[in-house]
């Protein structure tokens, strides 16, 4: 499990430089209808700090060219993404030729599994879980097509963690691989990842790992979890839209990827098919650059060591959120929160809260907190498996609250405050 600092911990510099962080992002200042917007829509997509607009505009004013020319502007561009893939090695901690960019988390995982398919059998089998956004699940689906056996995880409905019991019994001598969220998109669940890789090595599968929802919550470690894959969404973390992905070495030279002829055989580049977003590519950089300036370490320190700082301040941070709106929702009967509840469980769940209000669908109660300037999410989110084992596909999914490090504690009360508000609305 994720290990978590308590808040007693970290050094008041640090917290006074993780609440300061939110004045480097111009979209806060947001007003809707005379007040400041509320940002609580995190898990569906990040703002982007002053550094990454800036860095994005940049790479448009001056180094605006395709890779794989001889002149200035093309070379530059060549430079931006080796510099972003080096960035990207270090928040994953491995070498930065095992990084792949691409279009989004999901277009990489089709492009990963078809390749993966290209080496299974019928009856081979590869293991899902309940809990996961659909990402990492319908690619891996997909492969049925070719015979292949896609056995599903269950999740305890009381806390909306893994059945690790289910786990272990679908795991066997014909695994392939383990598909498994290290964090839910839509309940906060942290999942216990190094005991699903322990489970992957006693029979020698492959373990891909769905980063996007923890990504901005808490440090990536593929080396320490010693996983196989590791996908991500950087406009989860602050950056623009795109996906990144970590594939070890070994994988990302065996398998071979779906491409053009005359693309480059080399991994990574020959599994990042077709022009890649530059000028996003440019904005990553500067976001992974924003992320290590929270960081207590000075810039003489390696970026990964600034990195490991910065996310166990906001980790610890975001602790203090995730407890006020626990302890808030647990005073409001009306609110029925899936997932875990338990204050003491806190370093075990992201500052993300799925939930209802009885008697209000929650489309009804995400108009509410958007007509008072609070953005939320409702629906499903693509958490398809796990709305349908909660019976919420009918009834509207739920309400999705979601927090990062530049939202404050003022923010949480004010959301629970109209959140509250909402109830008058019930007939
Ligand atoms: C946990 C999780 N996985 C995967 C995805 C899909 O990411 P992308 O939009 O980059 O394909 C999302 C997006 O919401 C997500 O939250």
């Amino acid at each position: 499990m994720t290990s978590s600092v308590p808040v007693a911990d970290l050094s008041s510099v640090m917290i006074q430089r993780i609440r300061n962080s939110r004045q480097q992002f111009p979209a806060l200042l947001r007003q809707v209808n005379g007040r400041p917007a509320v940002f609580f829509d995190g898990p569906g997509g990040t703002q982007v700090s002053r550094r990454v607009i800036d860095a994005v505009t940049a790479y448009y004013s001056n180094s605006n060219a395709n890779e794989g020319g001889l002149f200035v502007t093309s070379q530059e561009t060549v430079v931006v993404v080796e510099q972003a893939r080096s960035a990207m090695a270090a928040l994953f901690n491995c070498d930065a030729d095992e990084v792949v960019f691409g279009a989004n988390a999901t277009t990489i995982t089709f492009a990963i599994s078809r390749a993966i398919g290209r080496t299974l059998t019928a009856g081979d089998e590869i293991v899902v879980t309940t809990l996961d956004h659909d990402c990492n699940v319908a690619p891996w689906k997909a492969l049925e097509e070719l015979g292949v056996v896609v056995q599903q995880v269950d999740v305890n409905p009381e806390d909306c963690t893994l059945d690790m019991i289910d786990f272990a019994s679908k795991v066997n001598d014909k695994t392939k691989l383990i598909a498994v969220g290290f964090a839910s998109n839509a309940v906060g669940t942290i999942n216990d990842v190094e005991a699903v890789v322990r489970l992957a090595r006693e029979v020698g599968a492959m373990v891909y790992v769905d980063a996007v929802h923890y990504a901005p919550h808490a440090l990536m470690d593929v080396k320490k979890l010693d996983c196989d894959f590791m996908v991500c969404s950087p406009y989860k973390f602050f950056a623009p839209h795109m996906g990144a992905l970590y594939g070890k070495r070994e994988h990302l030279e065996r398998l071979k990827p779906y491409k053009v002829r005359p693309a480059c055989i080399n991994p990574p580049n020959c599994w990042e098919v077709g022009t890649q977003s530059f000028e996003s590519i440019a904005g990553v950089l500067a976001a992974v650059e924003y992320l290590a300036d929270l960081s207590e370490e000075t810039e003489q320190s390696s970026l990964r060591s600034r990195l490991v700082s910065a996310m166990r301040g906001i980790q610890s941070y975001e602790q203090i959120l995730t407890e006020r709106m626990l302890n808030g929702l647990a005073k409001m009967p009306e609110v029925t929160l899936y997932g875990i509840k338990d204050v003491a469980r806190a370093s075990s769940r992201t500052p993300t809260f799925g939930l209802n209000v009885t008697g209000l669908a929650p489309e009804t109660v995400a108009r509410h907190l958007a007509e008072n300037s609070i953005f939320s999410w409702n629906g499903n989110f693509y958490a398809l498996s796990l709305i349908e084992k909660l019976n919420l596909d009918s009834g509207g999914g739920m309400l999705r609250l979601g927090c990062v490090h530049y939202n404050t504690i003022e923010e949480v009360d004010r959301v629970l405050a109209v959140l509250e508000a909402s109830f008058l609305m019930r007939p």
